[in-house]
């Protein structure tokens, strides 16, 4: 459930916000530009360079689309405020990132439970410029399609994990490529700053046994050391770890090897 109603897109799939969305936006990303120096991972940083996206209005999926497909062959279709999950995967499976079209209202600047424009776009498309991001999230889209529910949701945590709340080693120190922690101001400096969460470094059988919270600030965080290690998993056999897991046949971690 949600307050939220999509936008619906015109007869040339634009969107037109009102002034105080465009606002509310301009408002997001000035204060969102600032915090993400020096916390933001340097491919994170590229690709809000080449999205360069206007801080006075809320830009168009078109817009956003020209840039990614240019270099990861990814766009971003605007979609109903939540999707059945099917929807979701088969997007993703199809190099498309599906983007909320509503931006929160600003009594919830700081946060809400629904992922937004914001969120999608500012979170997530900077990311998306980089191919080993890319074919993760494509990968991670095909593999849900063909597993059960009760796994889809084991491997929920590793896109958790990752794509939304995932932290890499730097030779600066850690910084933050999850897009549910770049959208979010006290995020961003929560997760790399705060002495309250755990963080480990990257484990795929500790994150498949995670459970998480997605309507609060994350207590742990996984730390990768390339972003190539996303996609570099042998991830077949993933998938039959984590089907192994929900038929209770797995009796083994899951090793990378
Ligand atoms: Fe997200």
């Amino acid at each position: 459930m949600t307050k939220y109603i999509a936008k619906k897109p015109d007869a040339k799939g634009n969107i037109n916000f009102t002034a105080e969305e465009n606002a509310t936006w301009q408002i997001l990303i000035e204060r969102q530009m600032q915090t993400i120096q020096n916390r933001a991972c340097d491919a994170y940083l590229t690709g809000l360079e080449n999205l360069n996206l206007p801080t006075d209005r809320i830009p168009q999926c078109s817009e956003i689309s020209s840039v990614l497909k240019a270099s990861t062959g990814w766009s971003v279709v605007p979609v109903d405020t939540l999707i059945p999950l099917e929807q979701f995967y088969t997007l993703l499976a199809n190099r498309q990132f599906p983007a909320a079209s509503f931006i929160r209202i600003r009594e919830e600047l700081d946060y809400l439970q629904e992922p937004d424009i914001f969120h999608e776009f500012f979170g997530h498309c900077p990311m998306l410029t980089n191919q080993a991001y890319a074919d993760f999230v494509q990968w991670y889209g095909q593999n849900a399609l063909t597993v059960s529910k009760k796994a889809q949701s084991l491997l929920g945590r590793l896109f958790w994990f990752t794509v939304e709340f995932g932290l890499i080693n730097t030779a600066k120190g850690a910084r933050i490529y999850g897009g549910g922690i770049l959208s979010s101001h006290a995020e961003t400096i929560f997760a790399l700053e705060s002495h309250e969460p755990e963080r480990f470094a990257f484990d795929v059988n500790k994150i498949l046994h995670m459970p998480y919270r997605y309507d609060q600030i994350q207590k742990c965080y996984f730390t990768i050391n390339d972003l190539t290690e996303l996609y570099q998993l042998k991830t077949e056999k993933i998938i039959k770890h984590v089907e192994g897991m929900v038929d209770g046949t797995t009796d083994s971690d899951f090793i990378i090897c």
